[in-house]
């Protein structure tokens, strides 16, 4: 099939969260599969700077219509491995800014003129490259126009762009909803511009049209797809969501194995497997040294990596700050975003500065770091679409502690309800859940042979791309 992606995001060029990691082990899957697969991505600033980029041709010269104006850009190709074509939608007004959505403080004031540009520069590139896509499958609110966009493009020119489209919600809280005036920049047809269409409440809300338009509609858990279908998770599009109850269905996320695994991992001081895990221990002491917990301290190390947004249930895990402080053990967060957040953790650290180490940064090695050497993962969301810790987590032979909702339903199972196959500590989403948990995990960090059952049986799953890479591809041949 020839099937192309759009998405914001595509690790190694630019990564913000699992967005980036999940669009390029899925598209990467799919051309080793012998599918011939594009992905399209915003022209930003790291990804032009990144070095398999710098030699990118350039391919073709956009105008793009933008309400009563015509905006120019251009577009370059590359091929990372076989089967597989980046597309990067360039205009430097745009895209040439050092993050992909916005100053850390607050968005771009003009993110839906950047991100309805770049939907139209992929419908362009599809007609003028006469790229014949079998699918167009696109993610998250920034390409949520795209299904419209495209059977716009093909009924103004009379031509065929892709035989369907899928529409992946990788997180529903994040909408893309801006002043109803944005419509107009969209130049589709009037009738697409009030509650059946993409208005919301006054507002123009692009997540709704890919919801709504595209023919097949995926999430990224099977768990949930349920969720967003109820009002605690929809974020006000649960009755939207609905719409489509009889055919959104959620695959789990993989785990991109060339990148995340202790055997091979070239990121790690050690490498390590289930048959020798010396290797780990290795990790958690170069982790310890950087952290500055010294060699000789007892108890477990818990880890921490994420971005700092009210989705990752921070606030739990500091209302349980007294456990950290007063408990034998060791805490290390990794992760950036929201300045409450930052704050907060910073006082804890300084409070106890050789129990608790903070790092506010993106930092791809630390992160791989993290996940080898702690004992623990902590992942205390109130709400998670997949997660892909969790999973990182119990490959390195590291017990999650995981909040009982979304994508972690699906990839832990629980110790105390399924001793024979628990591979970590599933919590309420509550101050006391969380809490329960970090003492159920000091439990098991007493318990040697049953810890290493534990961490023996997370290693031995598979969570590689392979069973939601046949998913998909299910789903691009029924609906074709
Ligand atoms: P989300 O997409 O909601 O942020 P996921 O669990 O799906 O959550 O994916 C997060 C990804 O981003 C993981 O690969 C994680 O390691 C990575 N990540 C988050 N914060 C950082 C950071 N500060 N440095 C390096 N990697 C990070
Ligand atoms: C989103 C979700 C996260 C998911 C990731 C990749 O960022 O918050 O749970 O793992 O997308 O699908």
């Amino acid at each position: 099939m020839k099937i192309v992606h759009a998405a914001s995001e595509l690790f190694p060029y630019v990564k913000t969260g699992g967005l980036a990691d999940a669009v390029a082990s899925l598209a990467g899957t799919l051309a080793d599969h012998g599918h011939e697969v594009s992905v399209f991505l915003p022209g930003y600033r790291a990804a032009l700077e990144h070095p398999e980029v710098a030699g990118a041709a350039r391919k073709l010269r956009l105008k793009i219509e933008m309400g009563d104006q015509f905006l120019t850009g251009d577009v370059r190709v590359f091929s990372p491995r076989k089967n597989l074509q980046v597309y990067l939608v360039c205009r430097e007004e745009f895209f040439d800014r050092r993050n992909p959505y916005g100053t850390g403080e607050r968005d771009y004031e003009d993110n839906a003129d950047r991100f309805i540009f770049f939907c139209k520069g992929v419908v362009e590139t599809l007609r003028l490259a006469d790229l014949q896509a079998d699918v167009v499958h696109c993610h998250d609110w920034q390409t949520a126009l795209l299904p419209l966009l495209v059977r716009d493009a093909e009924r103004k020119h009379g031509v065929t762009l892709a035989v369907k489209t899928v529409f992946t919600i990788h997180n529903i809280a994040y909408q893309g909803l801006f002043p109803r005036s944005v419509f107009a920049r969209t130049n589709l047809p009037e009738d697409l511009n009030n509650i059946d269409g993409l208005e919301y409440y006054e507002q123009t809300n692009l997540l709704k049209g890919g919801i709504l338009f595209a023919d097949r509609v995926t999430t990224v858990s099977p768990r949930y797809a349920k969720e967003i279908q109820t009002p605690e998770f929809g974020n006000g599009l649960d009755g939207v969501v609905q719409t489509r109850e009889d055919d959104i269905v959620g695959f789990v996320n993989g785990v991109d194995m060339a990148v995340w695994n202790p055997a091979t991992d070239e990121l790690l001081p050690a490498r390590y497997s289930m048959a020798n895990l010396a290797g780990k221990q290795a990790c958690r002491g170069e982790l310890a040294r950087q952290c500055g917990f010294g060699s000789q301290f007892k108890g477990p190390v818990f880890g921490v990596v994420c971005r700092f947004a009210e989705q990752k249930g921070l606030e739990l895990l500091l209302a349980n700050r007294g456990f950290f402080i007063t408990q034998e053990c060791r805490l290390v967060v990794l992760g950036s975003g929201e300045k409450r957040y930052v704050d907060a953790l910073r006082e804890l650290s300084a409070q106890a500065p050789s129990k608790v180490f903070l790092s506010v940064k993106l930092d791809e090695k630390m992160s791989h770091l993290i996940e080898a050497g702690s004992d623990f993962f902590v992942m205390p969301s109130l709400f998670e679409p997949c997660g892909l810790n969790q999973m990182y987590s119990q490959i390195y032979g590291t017990v999650p502690i995981v909040s009982r909702v979304g994508g972690l339903i699906d990839t832990v199972v629980d110790i105390d309800e399924s001793p024979e196959t628990g591979t970590g500590i599933m919590c309420a989403p509550t101050t006391e859940g969380i809490g329960e948990g970090l003492h159920r995990a000091l439990k098991l960090y007493a318990d040697k042979p049953r810890l290493a059952a534990v961490q023996r049986r997370g290693m031995s799953r598979d969570f590689s791309w392979r069973a939601a890479a046949e998913g998909y591809e299910r789903l691009y041949q029924e609906s074709l």
